[in-house]
């Protein structure tokens, strides 16, 4: 039999000075099946396939069936993204998936078959953290990009506001105590009755509205640039819960447009409070909470003020992805990252 972890580390070690190879990624961790060809940091070809749909009529992912549905979709994938690339098996250097953070079972679908292919084609495998896979999109719209930087990565599962040093050193600034941002919003949607996911029917609900409710900021004033964003959630539960026993008439809209307007100041007051304290000029924005448009704006705005840099990602590639994830195994090779064994398992609580 093969030593194929030995050929591995040899195949790695080859690569890292190169920047003109393919790498063939998956990403599974939650409700989008994907996989990517990238070389550096150029994207070759990123197929998406989206689940929502799916799994709207629960009102939230279901983790059984999105783990069903990577499983019936991710070959087929695997062949358009590679059609889509004009490449075949043979010509990719090296497979990459995401490892963690996610649903078990979801990440299970990705790992088991990028392994098996890993192994059949005698490739290399880059297990890929999938909050380090966010920040990595940076690298795809800024491919001039270097650290040190700050990053804010904003998504369904996490908030973090990070220092990032390289790959292998991403130093947390601050940090959710209790829901991630993208959460807090899917909750928010929730209570307005609005469906799954959240985040994008919050932006659109909040057009037009006025942010006339004025909801407490936890942690004021601390030290720690962190965040609690269940406290907003609760005190936007109070507010229309509280409308509603009255009988008031309300309008959605400026629920959506208050809630929202104090989810994304607090994650621009931190950020900036980040870039005052390390003196690191440039902030790459990351994670689905990204494809916010007034995010987007309020951060761009507040560097232009303040005089950082402000970096955002193409809204396609804040979302989950598996370009992200190829870029960011590009990187990691280039640090001299170890290649996985046969035995990865996937990590539903990796943490950075
Ligand atoms: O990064 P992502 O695609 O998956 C995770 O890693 O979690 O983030 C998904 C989250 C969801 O909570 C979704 O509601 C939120 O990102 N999101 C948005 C927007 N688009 C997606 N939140 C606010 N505004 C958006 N336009
Ligand atoms: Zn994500």
């Amino acid at each position: 039999m093969k030593n194929y972890l030995t050929d591995s580390r040899e195949k790695l070690s080859s690569l890292r000075s190169l920047n003109d190879f393919y790498i063939l990624s998956f990403e599974s961790s939650c409700d989008e099946t994907a996989v990517a060809v990238t070389k550096g940091r150029e994207i070759v070809s990123n197929i998406i396939s989206s689940q929502i749909e799916i799994h709207k009529r629960f009102g939230g992912v279901v983790p059984e069936i999105a783990s069903r549905n990577h499983a019936l979709q991710i070959d087929h994938l695997t062949r358009e993204a590679l059609d889509a690339a004009g490449i075949e098996l043979k010509d990719v250097s090296a497979v990459a998936v995401t490892y963690g953070a996610g649903l078990l079972g979801a990440l299970l679908v990705g790992v088991s078959y990028a392994k098996a292919l890993a192994y059949a084609a005698d490739l290399p495998l880059i297990a890929v953290n999938h909050i380090k896979g966010h920040v990595a999109a940076n690298f795809i719209s800024a491919p001039e990009l270097e650290p040190p930087f700050i990053a804010l990565l904003a998504s369904g599962g996490h908030t973090y506001i990070l220092s990032v040093k390289s790959m292998s050193d991403m130093e947390i600034l601050g940090a959710t105590l209790d829901d991630a941002v993208g959460e807090a919003f899917d909750k928010a949607a929730r209570v307005l009755g609005l469906p799954y996911p959240g985040g994008p029917e919050i932006e659109r609900a909040a057009k037009g509205g006025k942010p006339v409710y004025k909801l407490p900021r936890a942690l004021k004033g601390e030290k720690r640039l962190d965040f609690s964003f269940s406290g907003l959630k609760t005190a936007l539960i109070n507010t229309v819960h509280g409308m509603r026993q009255r009988g008031e008439e309300f309008s959605p809209a400026d629920v959506a447009c208050s809630f929202q307007t104090e989810a994304v100041g607090v994650l621009v007051d931190n950020t900036a409070e980040a870039v005052r304290r390390t003196g690191i000029k440039t902030v790459a924005l990351a994670g689905g909470v990204g494809a916010n448009t007034l995010l987007r704006e309020t951060l761009s705005a507040r560097g232009e003020k303040e005089g950082f840099k402000v970096l955002l990602p193409p809204k396609k590639l804040c979302t989950d992805n598996a370009a992200m994830i190829g870029v960011a195994a590009y990187e990691m090779i280039r640090e001299g990252v170890s290649p996985a064994p046969l035995s990865l398992d996937a990590d539903p609580s990796l943490e950075l």
